[in-house]
């Protein structure tokens, strides 16, 4: 199905979404001229426009037109209990009342908390806050680089790990190929510096380390690639990337942003049965704000310590933000909510999230179109909430590789970002690269709801 064209499709569901939003377009006017491209994240700002959002509870946001749309990105895929959740509002709510929460820049006894709960749960001997997942991922990167004395980085085609220096490198396909800088502005030396290589193709890793190992500071990967396919990595691939780093004397952080607690009560490592030097994680973990953390070895962290003398400190440093109390509250009632509810909340998602996928696959097979979704478990990650939609060109693929779903000569990657997003919206039910993330609020009846929505965008393509 790679190459159609879909000018005429696009073009109606543009007119549908455009009728059905309308306040969002006249605030889109106004927000463009306070803000590049009217807002602030790429991801965010769809074409027409975004609708704009007001309240939101549980598997479901409002949007200022009235809508109530059943929604998938969820926070980009932080929400696991849902928009809102009581278990944490309510808490945050008192505290807020109670005069704590917003003063910030103090030692607290939260953040020991908070910190301990994170060793506990991933093996990391010590825990340092930030604010992003693009923050700790800088700050794991430059650690490795001070710890080894070396200054390549290694990273995966696809990879997203936040619009930092060493991640703009092989994120998206061009003209075949993730080798290439994408971003203006940075350091004349990090393209030579940074190094991409291919997912889950052991060989390719094993290439790499042969040539630039003793050069290589450290690896940074996804367990489960994120916004490169929703895909995990095979447990062969885990295993050569914890040993081939060792052998060469680099490190292995493993990027959990999205991962991390969104599998088990957590991190991903864990399943593979792989510990990572360093483990980067945001997102869940954050309870709905703004928390990031590197957990990892002592000794690496130690060079972001005061007793690491003059010059050789790693600055993690700084951050008005970082640790914030109200927070870390959030991200405490998370994690423990997690922990009691493990066997409850991990089983639940990943059924529903296995209904999903082989409802859309059927959804398109039934209308006889290829289409394969991403986000199936595999033999170390028994089961996943998260999902993706491809349309690939050939029905030969087996997706494991971020270039097979990112390549639009293998992949039409205007049905799933384009028709997908439009044909689902004008039906009120919101996807992100295809679907997204299913959380505890989403019921049985919200997945057959979103199969009839699919199955109606299959309908329509299919009459193309
Ligand atoms: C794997 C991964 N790493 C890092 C980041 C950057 O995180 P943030 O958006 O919090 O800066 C993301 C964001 O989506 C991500 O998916």
């Amino acid at each position: 199905m790679a190459n159609r064209d879909h000018t005429r499709l696009i073009h109606e569901l543009t007119d549908e979404y455009t009728r059905r939003f309308p306040r969002s377009a006249t605030l889109h006017n106004e927000a463009e001229l306070r803000m590049i491209d009217g807002g602030n994240h790429l991801v965010r700002l769809m074409e027409p426009f975004p609708f704009r959002l007001g309240q939101s509870h549980g598997a479901y946001v409002c949007d200022v037109d009235d809508h109530k749309i059943l929604d998938y990105w969820q926070g980009h895929m932080a929400n696991i209990l849902g928009h809102n959740p009581p278990q944490i509002t309510q808490p945050l709510a008192e505290a807020l009342q109670d005069g704590w929460g917003l003063q910030s820049g103090f030692a607290d006894e939260l953040q020991i908390e908070v910190a301990r709960l994170i060793a506990e749960r991933t093996g990391a001997e010590r825990v340092r806050f930030t604010t992003s997942g693009t923050l700790c991922t800088m700050y794991a990167i430059m650690l490795c680089r001070s710890f080894t004395g070396r200054s390549e980085v290694l990273k995966i085609g696809g990879g997203w790990h936040g619009a930092q220096p060493w991640a703009l490198k092989g994120i998206s396909v061009k003209q075949g190929s993730y080798d290439h800088i994408e971003s203006e502005g940075l350091p004349a030396h990090i393209d030579s510096e940074t190094l991409v290589t291919r997912y889950n193709d052991v060989q390719a890793l094993e290439d790499v380390f042969a040539k630039h190992g003793d050069r290589i500071a450290c690896f940074i990967m996804e367990p489960w690639m994120g916004s490169g396919g929703s895909m995990p990595a095979t447990p062969e691939y885990m295993r050569a990337a914890r040993d081939l780093t060792r052998k060469y004397g680099a490190m292995l952080i493993l990027d959990e942003v999205i991962a991390g607690f969104r599998f088990r009560a957590g991190n991903l490592g864990a399943m593979y049965g792989v510990q990572p030097d360093l483990t980067t994680m945001a997102k869940i973990i954050g309870g709905g704000m703004p928390v990031a953390a590197v957990a990892g070895r002592a000794d690496i962290l130690a060079l972001c310590g005061r007793k690491n003398g003059e010059g050789r400190r790693v600055r993690f440093d700084g951050g008005t933000y970082s640790a914030h109390p109200l927070s870390l509250l959030a991200s405490k009632l998370m994690i423990e909510y997690l922990v009691a509810h493990e066997d409850e909340v991990y089983p639940r998602i990943a059924a529903m999230g296995e209904r999903l996928r082989k409802g859309i696959e059927k959804v398109f097979a039934d209308r006889g179109i290829l289409a394969c979704c991403t986000g199936h478990p595999n033999s170390a990650v028994p089961g996943s909430s998260l999902a993706s939609v491809h349309f690939p060109a050939t029905n030969d693929l087996k997706l494991s590789c971020p270039d097979q779903v990112g390549n639009p000569a293998l992949s039409d990657i205007t049905l799933r970002e384009t028709v997908m997003k439009l044909g689902l919206l004008v039906q009120d039910v919101n996807v992100s690269h295809g679907i997204g993330a299913v959380s505890m609020a989403h019921s049985d009846a919200d997945i057959a709801r979103t199969l009839e929505a699919v199955d109606h965008v299959a309908k329509r393509i299919a009459s193309e």
